[in-house]
């Protein structure tokens, strides 16, 4: 499959709705923790996979504000998973040369989980190769709202001028403190919606919907959905003979 990869146009952030992980514990006869739990070897080889593409941001949606509403001890099992696998997963990120970089309200996670996190960010800070992203208690209504408030103080103390205000100006503030614009968002188990995640810089990424379940989710699948995106004409509001 990698073969066939253009290594000339590799999408240079790919973010990851990674759902499906109850249904295939269920599919299992198991509890839904199950999915979670081995949802891991699926981060773990796409992670692998996108490093190997040179992909240079990944962002995968782990856990969005709006899963706090899942019943307690679904929430309190995918926490206590957070902790452990964060603490586990460092040397690999290090030998990886991968900077960890979380996105969301993080203050309101669980103490253990968020001591962990910054470790995980502290000791991989000085990595030179793809960022990951982790959206922990994100929701890109969230975000927005946050980026307004940033922006509006630095207006506020006479930093930034209101009517200097424009795209351009708030896609800097939001590529330099969260993401950049997103080129192939993926989201597994087949539900096509895009579930609060990154609304503003998924404005003209390329999405791909795929039936696999999350835990199932393999290098392979990505390599599948990367050669998807390369058979699409990007035009960005142009004409196809404009582009040739
Ligand atoms: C995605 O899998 C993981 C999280 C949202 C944390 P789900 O838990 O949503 O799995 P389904 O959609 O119920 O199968
Ligand atoms: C989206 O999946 C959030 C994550 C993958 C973390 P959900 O399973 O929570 O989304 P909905 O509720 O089906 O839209
Ligand atoms: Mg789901």
């Amino acid at each position: 499959m990698k073969e066939q990869i253009d290594q000339e146009n590799i999408p240079s952030h790919i973010a990851i709705i990674m759902d499906g992980n109850g249904r295939w514990a269920k599919q299992r006869g198991a509890k839904r923790i199950f999915g979670h739990k081995n949802a891991i070897q699926a981060v773990r080889d796409t992670t692998e996979g996108c490093a190997e593409l040179g992909v240079k941001h990944l962002t995968l949606y782990a856990f969005s504000t709006e899963n706090w509403n899942r019943p307690k001890v679904e929430v309190d099992a995918l926490m206590n998973l957070l902790v452990s696998t964060i603490k586990k997963e460092i040397p690999t990120l290090q030998k990886n040369n991968i900077r960890l970089q979380p996105l969301g309200e993080i203050t309101h996670l669980p103490e253990e989980a968020q001591g962990n996190l910054n470790e995980g960010v502290k000791e991989t800070s000085k990595n030179t190769g793809m960022t990951l992203n982790l959206a922990l208690n994100y929701s890109g209504k969230w975000e927005l709202a946050t980026c307004m408030k940033g922006l509006a103080q630095k207006i506020k103390s006479g930093e930034l001028d209101p009517f200097e205000m424009s795209v351009s100006k708030f896609e800097e503030y939001i590529d330099k403190n969260t993401a950049p614009e997103v080129e192939l968002m993926i989201r597994t188990s087949g539900e096509v919606r895009i579930s609060n995640f990154l609304l503003w810089q998924l404005a003209y990424a390329e999405l791909y919907f795929t039936n696999v379940l999350w835990p199932d989710f393999r290098k392979d699948d990505l390599f599948k959905a990367v050669i998807e995106y390369q058979s699409r004409e990007r035009r960005f509001g142009q004409t196809s003979e404009q582009l040739s």
